[in-house]
């Protein structure tokens, strides 16, 4: 087999083999191809699309490069969730208790990453002791006790992926339905979940800003883990305006943990509910998805979800009494509020200049090195359809300056106010699953 003459075969269009998906990724993965020509391969790809079946074999072929976690040690149906990233996002913190509290076992691998905010990781480290550097062993222990452990990626996982993601970060190809879909899914897969929720974001703020293309990648995926034989279904959330109201590291934390005692904000509660449900159903903890959110409120309100949270945070070297008392996370020293300039309802905020204000203020790292900062961030007090007077806080700053005059204008871009009457974005788009096909609106 020659490379070149699979670049040609997919330039005109044509569809590869399971044998020849394999040849290039491997050798690419050990550095038998070069960059230039898996380059021209991409933006074959790119131009070409791939149907079904080379899509699930391209994942494949990238699960196969690397390291796979084998969690068969863990009791029961393991279902993980996987989020397409945006601001706010402090989902997993409070989810992953939530669901572990009706049994269902949650063996997260979580990374660091770059971004407006640190990762899962970071966010959890911002409770004082926590840590996340468990032996296997004992990170299967501890799920099998208490259903629910958090550790750094370990590993050599989908090594392919990562050589191939950062090719096609510098050569325009990074956004192709086939090769996100099967990027997202061969981690998803090496991870070792017998089931996948999938939290696809739309919006603004979201690496997929229009609806058709989010819908687009959501079902790809969910074919693909179908295909591969794990249950995987997904649900399309807003991304329009940033989840909850707060961005930062430890006031992410601080707001998991108040919905997980009925007390966060509207929105990311439906979300847990919604991804909560199915997560619980995959794992068969419940008949229906009815039941399943009954059984998910009813966690919050009895108490076991915030006690499964403080297990899991005493199994790992945490001080649980930081969930009683939420001040003794860190705190930034200066709190600077942004006023509104003019009167109206909110039209919208752009959620990635929220973002872009937050890592202004040191909440996340541009480059896998930087050290970043775990008290500051922002709170947004005004969301999209609230009603303003002029003066009013829109947004409070936590910062380690006592100025942040360059932030404060970033996150007056981030406003509109408008004269009109705004309703309130949808939260749930869709919810996309392998027997729905095209995905059913709700
Ligand atoms: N996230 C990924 O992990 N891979 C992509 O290709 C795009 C986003």
């Amino acid at each position: 087999m020659r490379m070149v003459d699979l670049i040609e075969k997919k330039r005109n269009g044509e569809v590869l083999s399971e044998s020849e998906i394999h040849f290039i990724i491997n050798g690419y993965t050990n550095d038998e191809i070069p960059d230039y020509q898996m380059s021209a391969w991409a933006m074959a790809v790119f131009f070409q699309d791939m149907n079904d079946k080379e899509r699930a074999d391209l994942t494949m072929a990238m699960v196969k490069s690397g390291e796979e976690i084998d969690l068969s040690a863990v009791e029961g149906i393991k279902v993980d969730k996987h989020s397409t990233g945006g601001v706010g996002d402090k989902t997993t913190i409070a989810l992953a208790p939530l669901v572990a509290s009706l049994g269902v076992p949650v063996a997260k691998m979580s990374g660091r990453g770059l971004g407006h905010t640190g990762g899962t990781l970071d966010k959890l480290e911002s409770i004082p002791g926590f840590h996340i550097e468990l032996t296997t062993q004992e990170f299967i222990d501890k799920v099998n006790e208490n259903k629910l452990a958090v550790i750094g990626q370990t590993g050599n996982l989908t090594p392919a992926d990562k050589k191939l993601y950062g090719l096609r970060d510098v050569t325009g190809t990074v956004n192709s339905i086939p090769l996100i879909a099967s990027s997202i899914m061969s981690k998803k897969l090496a991870s070792g979940a017998d089931g996948i929720v999938l939290d696809v974001k739309t919006g603004t703020g979201a690496f997929m800003k229009e609806l058709s293309d989010s819908k687009e990648l959501a079902q790809a995926m969910v074919k693909i883990g179908t295909k591969l034989g794990k249950k995987t279904m997904a649900v399309i959330s807003d991304m329009n305006q940033p989840l909850g109201l707060a961005v930062g590291n430890a006031l992410e934390v601080k707001e998991a943990i108040a919905m997980l005692k009925g007390e966060g904000p509207e929105d990311v509660l439906e979300l847990c509910l919604t991804l909560g449900s199915h997560m619980v159903v995959m794992a068969k903890k419940a008949n229906s998805v009815d039941e399943a959110r009954e059984a998910l409120q009813e966690a919050i309100t009895s108490g076991k979800a915030i006690a499964t949270l403080k297990t899991f945070i005493e199994a790992q070297g945490g001080d649980s009494s930081v969930v009683d008392d939420l001040s003794t996370f860190p705190e930034a020293p200066f709190k600077i509020e942004v006023k509104a300039q003019s009167e109206g309802m909110v039209k919208s905020i752009e959620a990635d200049r929220i973002g872009t204000a937050a890592m202004m203020l040191g909440a996340g790292r541009a480059t896998k090195d930087d050290d970043i900062l775990l008290d500051v961030g922002l709170i947004l007090h005004k969301k999209i359809g609230d009603a303003v007077k002029k003066g009013d806080t829109l947004v409070t700053l936590h910062s380690r300056t006592e100025q942040a005059a360059e932030v404060e204008a970033i996150v007056q871009k981030a406003y509109e106010v408008a004269n009109e009457h705004i309703e309130a974005p949808t939260l749930i788009y869709e919810e996309i699953t392998a027997s729905s096909g095209t995905g059913f609106v709700l």
